[in-house]
């Protein structure tokens, strides 16, 4: 079988660094031409290596459905760019122990973590993250321009560096400094730790943010501080075997769950106030739907259900999802569509491209809740949180965060969009917008 098409050598030169600022275009443009495979160039820790984009829903299966799962690794998909910053002992690699099997070990450290994201932990983490809210939204000016965006981040990162590992909110500042460092430093083109390059200053911003974590965990560990319930599970959890969470995994698991559950909340809760800026019908529905819920109930984190929020979200997921394609390593030589994908490629799916597909949704580019309003997306058509047999962990958390920040806000405030000063945006990886989404706000009187 021949190799699957794409750009030539020196192409491939140029399309590198644009895939990294921002592979939306490259994604759409190259699919228009080639079809539903075609293979890129990309650096892996074995060389210059293929990287195969797999587009649409039924290569999306043959990537994430539970029959493949020996076809593909995440290990090497991500172990190049997470490896040297997060540590090679977290959820996110850890199909790479053979002894365990690659899947094996993956299922040990899942049931170690999955306690820490129960239902019936709800009740403890959804005031929190309510309280948190009401702290940074008590605070906006009204009447003037606010950046929304900057606000969503202060707030994002406030409730995971909190409700995870405790931080104190006077370390906010350093420690989302050296998180973003973190960032730039990881999807950088160049990863070696020489002074002056992204990637040294990210290794440094790393160190001091895990000894950050590892003094808070200390301090618990000694009964000086009251954990937060996040890490007192995962400090208490124990595997059938008796294995246990050490300091220095639970650190590389908490840097792990910071990168992976911060920057994507912020960039989907401001996805969903552009989409919203730009469908006032769909606005007006959803304050008609939030006007049943009041103020005190949502910042004690009772959200009664929210079928249409639930279904705008989903939308914003369809044509805004965070993490625009995700990667895999072919464990093995594979025959895929025609094509051959030989063992140690890079395999690539996209919730993006999936979103905008025609043959799955009508319209693509029209943002209607109603495709999913009290309905479920057919599998592997809605993918922003990954899906198959490893789907995010943190879903539903990310999913109660987005739906009590949208519930307060339009509950305390009448918000009108713009002007925004760009719609420039950068990938870090999740889509950022370079220039803020700005708003001005006034009081709900309906509400308050
Ligand atoms: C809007 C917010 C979020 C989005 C869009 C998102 C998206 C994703 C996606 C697409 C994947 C699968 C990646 C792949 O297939 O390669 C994933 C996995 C993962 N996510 Fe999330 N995520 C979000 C929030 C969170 C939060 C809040 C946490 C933790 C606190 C988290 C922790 C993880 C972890 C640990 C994995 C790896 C799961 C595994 O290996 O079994 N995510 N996420």
């Amino acid at each position: 079988m021949p190799l699957a098409p794409g750009p030539t050598e020196f192409q491939n030169m140029l399309l590198a660094p644009k895939i990294l600022s921002d592979p939306r275009g490259p994604i759409l443009d190259l699919t228009a031409r080639y079809g539903r495979i075609w293979r890129s160039r990309t650096l892996t820790q074995r060389g210059l290596r293929d990287m195969v984009w797999l587009l649409g829903v039924e290569h999306n299966e043959r990537i994430l459905g539970p029959a493949h799962r020996d076809d593909f690794s995440w290990y090497e998909g991500y172990s190049f760019s997470m490896e040297p910053l997060f540590g090679r002992d977290i959820l996110f690699l850890s199909d790479d122990q053979p002894e365990l099997g690659r899947e094996g070990a993956h299922r040990r450290r899942h049931r170690l973590l999955i306690p820490a994201f129960s239902t019936k932990l709800d009740g403890q983490y959804l005031p929190a993250m309510a309280q948190i809210m009401a702290r940074y939204l008590e605070e906006l000016p009204l009447g003037q321009p606010v950046d929304l965006a900057q606000t969503i981040k202060q707030v994002t990162f406030h409730v995971v560096a909190q409700l995870l590992f405790g931080a104190e909110p006077e370390a906010l500042p350093q420690l989302l400094h050296w998180f973003e460092q973190i960032g730039l430093g990881l999807f950088s083109l160049v990863h070696l730790r020489i002074p002056g390059l992204p990637f040294y200053r990210a290794s440094r911003a790393r160190k001091m943010l895990a000894q950050y974590i590892e003094g808070r965990i200390s301090l618990y560990r000694s009964g000086q501080a009251e954990s937060p319930t996040f890490l007192a599970q995962l400090l208490s959890a124990e595997g059938e075997d008796g294995e246990r969470l050490n300091s220095e995994t639970l650190v590389s698991e908490l840097l792990a769950f910071l990168f992976a559950g911060y920057d994507t909340t912020a960039s989907m809760l401001t996805s969903v106030l552009l989409a919203l800026s730009e469908n006032p019908v769909v606005m007006l529905q959803l304050r008609e739907e939030l006007s049943s819920l009041d103020l005190a109930s949502v910042l004690s984190g009772q959200l009664a259900d929210t079928p249409y929020l639930d279904a705008v979200l989903s939308e914003t997921e369809r044509l805004y999802p965070p993490l625009t394609f995700a990667l895999r390593g072919a464990m093995r030589d594979l025959e895929i569509s025609g094509y051959t994908i030989r063992r140690g490629d890079r395999v690539t799916y996209s919730p993006y491209f999936t979103g905008r597909d025609p043959e799955l949704f009508a319209d693509p580019l029209r943002f209607d809740p109603l495709r999913f309003y009290q309905k479920k997306p057919r599998p592997y058509s809605l993918l922003g949180f990954g899906g198959g047999h490893r789907p995010c962990i943190g879903k539903r958390f990310a999913l109660w965060e987005m739906r009590l920040f949208v519930a307060q806000l339009l509950l305390r405030f009448d918000v009108k969009f713009g002007p925004q000063r760009s719609d420039a945006v950068y990938f870090n990886p999740t889509m950022q917008r370079r220039d803020g989404f700005w708003g001005s706000l006034s009081l709900n009187r309906a509400a308050t």
